[in-house]
C-alpha cells in the first residue's frame, strides 16, 4: 500500500509561472526519501499539497488511498493530524511554552493529560530539549526552536512526516542526529519526506532522492543507484 501518490499533479499560483508541472510519485508505507531541487524549484509547493495549504491546479494527491481534493472544511484538521510537518518558519506558538507547543498535537487527538507529559518529555529529551520544556519559543536559539517545531511534528507519530529543510539551522553533529532520527520512524510506521539541498547530506543517507527541477520531477533516485 502506498502512503501517498502524485497522480500528474500541476500546480499555478495566481499570476504566477507552473510551480509544478505533471509530477507524478509514489511513496510507500514505511518509506524514506529526500526531495531536493534549486531554490524555486517547487519543493515547498509539493509539501503544501500534501499538508492541504495549497490546492493543486491539475492531477490528484492522494493519501492513505482518499483523493485529497475530497478533504475539504472541517475534515481539513483531522487529516493534517496524520500528516507531521515541519516547516522552513516554525511556525511555533509564541505565547506557550515548549511544552505546551509539543503537547498540541496530543491534546487535539485526545490523549489523556496523564499520558500526554509523559510523551512530550521522552520527545523533548531525544531532542535534546529536556531542559527547556519550560521556556517560550523566544527564549530559545534557532536550532533549539527548529527542534521543538520537530518534537512538535512527530510526537502524535503520524503516518507521513514533511518536512522542509528541517537540519537548515543546525550544526553538522545535531543535523545528523536528527536524521538518524527521521530515519528511524519508519520502522515505528511513520514514512518520512524530507526537503534539503544538503548534498553531502543526501549521499550519506542512501535513500531515495527525488529531483526536481522548474517544476518538474526530473530524477527518481534509487538508494542503489545513489552508492555508485
Ligand atoms: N504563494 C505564491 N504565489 C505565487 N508564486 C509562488 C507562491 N509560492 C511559491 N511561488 C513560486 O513558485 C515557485 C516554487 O516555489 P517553492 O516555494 O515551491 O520553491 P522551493 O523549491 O521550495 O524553493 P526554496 O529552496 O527557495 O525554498 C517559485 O517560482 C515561487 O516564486
Ligand atoms: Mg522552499
Amino acid at each position: 500500500m502506498s502512503v501517498l501518490r502524485f497522480e500528474n499533479v500541476s500546480k499555478q499560483y495566481p499570476g504566477g509561472h507552473a510551480a509544478l508541472e505533471d509530477v507524478s510519485f509514489e511513496v510507500a508505507e514505511g518509506e524514506m526519501l529526500f526531495v531536493t531541487g534549486h531554490s524555486g524549484a517547487g519543493k515547498s509547493t509539493l509539501l503544501k499539497l500534501i499538508h492541504l495549504s495549497e490546492r493543486p491546479s491539475r492531477g490528484a494527491v492522494v493519501f492513505a488511498g482518499r483523493n485529497l481534493l475530497k478533504v475539504r472544511g472541517g475534515r481539513i484538521p483531522q487529516h493534517r493530524r496524520q500528516v507531521g510537518a515541519v516547516y522552513q518558519d516554525h511556525r511555533l506558538l509564541t505565547d506557550r511554552s515548549v511544552m505546551e507547543n509539543v503537547s498540541l498535537p496530543l491534546i487535539l487527538r485526545g490523549d489523556h493529560r496523564s499520558d500526554i507529559g509523559k510523551r512530550v518529555r521522552e520527545v523533548l529529551a531525544r531532542l535534546g530539549l529536556g531542559h527547556r520544556e519550560k521556556a517560550l519559543p523566544t527564549q530559545l536559539s534557532a536550532g533549539e526552536q527548529q527542534r521543538v517545531g520537530i518534537a512538535r511534528a512527530i510526537v502524535a507519530e503520524p503516518k507521513l512526516l514533511v518536512a522542509d529543510e528541517p537540519t537548515g539551522n543546525l550544526d553538522p553533529t545535531l543535523a545528523a542526529e536528527i536524521m538518524s532520527l527521521f530515519a528511524s520512524m519508519p520502522e515505528r510506521g511513520t514514512s518520512v519526506l524530507v526537503v534539503s539541498h544538503d548534498l553531502p547530506l543526501l549521499k550519506r543517507m542512501k535513500k531515495r532522492v527525488l529531483i526536481l527541477d522548474h517544476g518538474k520531477l526530473v530524477d527518481d533516485i534509487s538508494p542503489a543507484d545513489l552508492a555508485e
